[in-house]
């Protein structure tokens, strides 16, 4: 926990100006600054930063935020990491709270563990660079198999000497205990004696997402069938092999850019495809992949292409682990490498345009893919065809989004070519039974929601609507936002009336929103509206920094959105209506926008009002009482557009 002065530090040293410019380079343009953005690959800047507003707007990719948010996002960090980033980068010294015997304990454990798998590839790598055997052996095995000197250094590989005991040796020596030792298996033990885990092996160091080495895998250099090919590190505090993926350390940043992640099977397919400049690459290491492993991938991309070697059984084992990749909304490709290539031998043949050629060139869509490979074995046999059909239907119903399902039900639907209405029906079915499982236990719920998988015609209309007062809620927002401190009157300064409270545009929306008693229909914008509303009651005071520093993930993106895209004035300017002033213009603006939105959501209520009327009458209710109402909210009408055409007449 960082003590909350401490963030407020943090931020008010912070300057985003300097943060953003060690990432971008940044030149003035106005009072911002542009550059090119780190997201993706334009040519043309349009990522911008307000140093006066505390924000950065990428045009290009969406993103947008303070200071903290772009180095989570550039960082992928966490919150709390980048205030730590931020505070050293500042030289702020953060006293954490302190944390319990327990806590300690286990974060001594991780540190130490941490600090012996350092040690221990240092050493390896030592080993190998400086010693003869280390260089005959290890050395000279990574050379023939085509790495470079600077990728061997680049992914820290190492050896281990062909001696019982010489690491176990120099680590005892430098005072490590014997149980952190032996939780990394760098360290064995038998009948009291302690040996090396991975003795006679070239070692690949396996990073964290921050560059720490958390685990190893060694290779043997045996041909022997009887031992292992590869040692792997032993789950342990730090090592946790269902969430971690080798490569991600180097990979993250060209995935984030490529906006895909090639998967691959081993640690030397990983290295080749690096070393051949295709970073976006990683591995799960020979285990199937885990959920953990593909919410990890997710932070950077939606798009994974899995690149096989083509070898059936091999694929067909792993079509679990793509089932998965569905059910977290993700796209997945598959790539088949030629004539029996993995990524390694593949990438020793080609350079890394023909690589990234074959990839992008030969990738296919999952479930064209999968419909193919289990037609191609059903040859024909009905029964076997009625169980691909069924599998590809299971797949398809795991997929979050539907229309992207739907388009998959037509696609499917061509290559086994079954009608798509049995399609449709066959995953409706698959929908309902998921759904059920989902709900299973919760007796409240009888009817279970029809899967909504056939778009419904009707919806479109009132989603239209719908839209208007989003758009209408957003345009009052970004006013209030962007312009709140200004002078406002509600009528006509030279007017007759000359008793109008002098208000600013903040207090009069405030005024007219609280005192008709609307929320907005949009969810954020009505979270953003009764915190800026309730703050400036108790304060009589308004400070966008607040907002833009907001805990509230919601109420601080909403804010920094809506003062990243001003409002624009200009739309205000009317070919037929002279307006002279910036202030006209913008007293223009703040009426319309809150008198066209009071008078589109009081429309809303007469149509609500007609249709219960009509309901309850049938149901033998007097419709008295709705006219009344009715009559009302025709006057309430009627108020709103008489001010809002003197508004645009004058
Ligand atoms: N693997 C493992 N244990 C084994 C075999 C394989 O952990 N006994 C894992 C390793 O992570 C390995 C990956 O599965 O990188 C792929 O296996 P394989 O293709 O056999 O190894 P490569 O790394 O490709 O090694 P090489 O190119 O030397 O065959
Ligand atoms: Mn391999």
């Amino acid at each position: 926990m960082i003590p909350p002065h401490k963030v407020d530090e943090i931020l008010s040293a912070a300057r985003i100006d300097e943060v953003i410019g060690e990432f971008v380079n940044l030149k003035k343009s106005g009072s911002s600054l542009k550059g090119l953005s780190p997201w993706t690959d334009e040519k043309s800047p349009s990522f911008m930063v307000s140093p006066a507003k505390g924000i950065f707007k990428d045009f290009s990719s969406g993103k947008g935020g303070n200071v903290v948010s772009f180095i989570m996002e550039h960082e992928h960090f966490t919150y709390p990491e980048a205030l730590r980033w931020l505070a050293k980068r500042y030289s702020i010294e953060i006293e954490e709270e302190k944390p319990s015997p327990e806590m300690e304990e286990a974060r001594n454990e991780r540190e130490s563990l941490y600090v012996i798998n350092e040690f221990a590839r240092d050493w390896f790598a030592e080993q190998m660079w400086e010693s003869d055997e280390g260089q005959n052996v290890g050395l000279s095995y990574f050379k023939e198999r085509g790495f470079t000197e600077t990728i061997i250094k680049k992914f820290q590989l190492g050896y281990n000497p062909d001696d019982f005991q010489a690491f176990t040796d120099v680590a005892l020596a430098k005072g490590y205990k014997d149980e952190y030792l032996l939780a990394t298996a760098l360290v064995k033990e038998k009948n009291d004696k302690k040996y090396d885990g991975y003795k006679g092996r070239v070692i690949f160091p396996i990073h964290n997402l921050s560059g720490r080495v958390i685990g190893f895998g060694g290779r043997t250099l045996k041909a022997d069938k009887n031992i292992p090919k590869y040692i792997n590190s032993p789950e342990n505090a730090i090592y946790n092999k269902s969430a971690s993926l080798y490569g991600l350390y180097y990979a993250k940043q060209a995935i984030a850019k490529g906006d895909v992640c090639y998967l691959v099977e081993g640690y030397t397919d990983v290295i080749s495809f690096h070393q051949k400049g295709v970073e976006n690459t990683v591995a799960s290491s020979g285990t199937a992949l885990t959920r953990g492993q593909i919410k990890l991938i997710s932070r950077y991309t939606q798009n994974i292409t899995l690149v096989y070697d083509g070898d059936p059984a091999g694929i067909k084992a792993s079509l679990r682990g793509i089932d998965l990749i569905l059910e977290e909304g993700m796209h997945v490709k598959v790539v088949l490498l030629p004539d029996g290539h993995d990524p390694d031998s593949f990438s020793k043949e080609h350079d890394g345009i023909a690589i990234k050629e074959h990839l992008e060139g030969n990738a296919r869509d999952f479930i064209g893919f999968k419909a193919d490979l289990l037609m191609t074995e059903a040859a024909g046999d009905p029964i076997k065809t009625n169980d691909v059909i069924h599998a590809m239907v299971d797949s398809i119903a795991l997929i979050p989004d539907t229309i992207l399902r739907s388009l998959y039900i037509t696609e499917c639907s061509r290559l086994m070519d079954v009608s798509e209405t049995a399609l449709i029906s066959e995953l409706n079915k698959v929908l309902r039974k998921n759904h059920r499982t989902k709900f299973r236990g919760d007796r409240r719920r009888e009817e279970i929601p029809e899967a909504p998988l056939i778009e419904n015609d009707f919806k479109k209309e009132e989603q239209f609507v719908e839209d208007t007062v989003e758009h209408q809620e957003r345009d009052l927002l970004r006013i209030m936002v962007n312009y709140y401190d200004q002078a406002f009157q509600m009528e006509d300064p030279t007017g007759e009336d000359e008793e109008v409270e002098q208000l600013n545009i903040l207090e009069f929306l405030i005024d007219e929103i609280q005192g008709d008693d609307i929320s907005f229909e949009t969810e954020s914008y009505q979270k953003l509206f009764s915190e800026v509303a309730k703050n400036f009651n108790e304060t009589k005071d308004f400070q966008p920094s607040t907002y833009i520093h907001h805990e509230d993930e919601v109420i601080r993106n909403l804010f920094i959105d809506l003062m990243s895209f001003p409002y624009n004035l200009d739309n205000w300017e009317r070919k037929d209506i002279w307006v002279s002033s910036e202030e006209k213009k913008l007293r223009r603006a703040v009426i319309e926008s809150i008198y066209a939105y009071k008078s589109k959501r009081i429309e809303r209520m007469i149509k609500n009002n007609q249709e219960l009327m009509k309901d309850q009458v049938l149901l033998g209710a007097d419709p008295d009482d709705f006219l009344i109402t009715q009559m009302k909210l025709e006057e309430v009408k009627l108020q709103i557009n008489k001010t809002l055409g003197r508004t645009i007449l004058h």
